[in-house]
């Protein structure tokens, strides 16, 4: 196929048809790239696409070849003026076109864009095999997209032994659990444990990002966008019981498609409640919570930041392995 045979062109975002057919584009290149993965939702998708993070709106640019979608480059655009990094949703190229630069011309019309609108930085992450370099590590290598912080995913296997919890909770802490978000009169807290993770990932990172800030309105919208998106969302939080306050918690999402396949977000800890085992009990009973509804649940894979030594510690003890690297790569726009 003749590289000019490839036409590009923005994506309207209020086209669901179109926008279906730019999932089934990234549900071949996943086919190939994750054989064994669990298949993309398509209603999470959508969601991103139509219902952008709080904060955030969304441009995408599509390649076609002969009306057939070929490539996709979607960006998170933050609308307020305080950052000014913009970050890829999702970039896939079909694997029948890779390697003739519909990947390159997508992210040129992309990039000059966002330049155009005063962005000065993108971020992607890109994932490959747990022992080298994928397509998008090498392709950002080839278009100058540093690397910023680097990622272990780890899965863990549910067996048919449940987790058990409570009983190991230190004492003077208590768990609490939701479903779906995080109660009003507990968005405060959860706001300022949120934003210290954001803080601590930055400081690990080798370039000056600026940590996301979150507020109890930031929180509610969240997780209303999670629940736009289709995710079924599970939250455990610990409970200082002498001071009332909440000091950790940890939050997994399961896609709308998916019954066996979770993802595990956050978890933290505060600073001076460390080092007494909260860690691995908030994700012990945030997993144990989950499959009081999600009997099916067999996988949860996780992101594991390259320098957090304590997770890696903590997930390795659950029987969490590791089965695919990753990346935060940033271009200069
Ligand atoms: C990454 C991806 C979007 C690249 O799309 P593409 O159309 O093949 O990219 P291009 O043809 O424009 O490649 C530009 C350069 O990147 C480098 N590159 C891209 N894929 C590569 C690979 N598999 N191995 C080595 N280098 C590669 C090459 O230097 C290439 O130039 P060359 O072909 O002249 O040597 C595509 O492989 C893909 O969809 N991967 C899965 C999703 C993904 O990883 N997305 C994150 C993107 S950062």
């Amino acid at each position: 196929m003749a590289q000019d045979s490839v036409s590009i062109g923005p994506l309207r975002l209020d086209e669901e048809h179109t926008l279906g057919e730019f999932h089934r584009l990234q549900q071949q290149a996943q086919s190939v790239d994750f054989p064994n993965g669990p298949s993309s939702c398509r209603r999470a998708f959508l969601g991103q696409m139509i219902h952008p993070r709080p904060g955030n709106s969304v441009l995408a640019w599509g390649a076609w070849v002969g009306g057939r979608p070929v490539g996709l480059c979607a960006i998170g655009v933050p609308k307020a003026d305080q950052r000014r990094t913009a970050d890829v949703l999702h970039f896939a190229v079909h694997p029948d076109v890779r390697r003739r630069g519909v990947g390159g011309r997508l992210l040129a019309t992309a990039t000059r864009h966002l330049a155009g609108l005063g962005l000065q930085k993108m971020t992607v992450f890109t994932s490959g095999p747990a022992d080298g370099a994928g397509p998008g590590d090498a392709f950002a290598d080839a278009t100058g997209a540093a690397c910023i912080l680097r990622y272990q995913r780890m899965s863990l296997l549910i067996g048919p032994t449940r987790p058990t919890v409570d009983s190991d909770i230190s004492v003077g802490y208590e768990l609490l659990h939701w479903r779906g978000g995080v109660p009003s009169n507990h968005r405060v807290a959860f706001a300022e444990m949120s934003s210290r993770l954001a803080a601590e990932e930055a400081a690990r990172s080798s370039a000056s990002q600026t940590p996301e800030d979150f507020d109890e309105d930031k929180v509610q919208e969240l997780y209303a966008a999670l629940d736009a998106w289709g995710y079924r969302t599970y939250l455990t939080a610990v409970r200082h019981r002498d001071t009332g306050l909440l000091v950790g918690y940890s939050a997994l999402g399961m896609a709308d498609a998916h019954q066996q396949h979770a993802s595990q977000w956050d978890t933290i800890v505060l600073p001076s409640h460390r080092g007494r085992g909260l860690g691995a009990v908030l994700k012990r009973a945030n997993l144990s919570w989950t499959i009081d509804h999600e009997p099916e649940l067999t996988t949860v894979a996780t992101w594991n930041a390259a320098g957090n030594a304590a997770m890696l510690h903590v997930n390795e003890s659950f029987g969490f392995r590791v089965d695919q690297s990753g990346a935060l790569r940033e271009w200069i726009l």
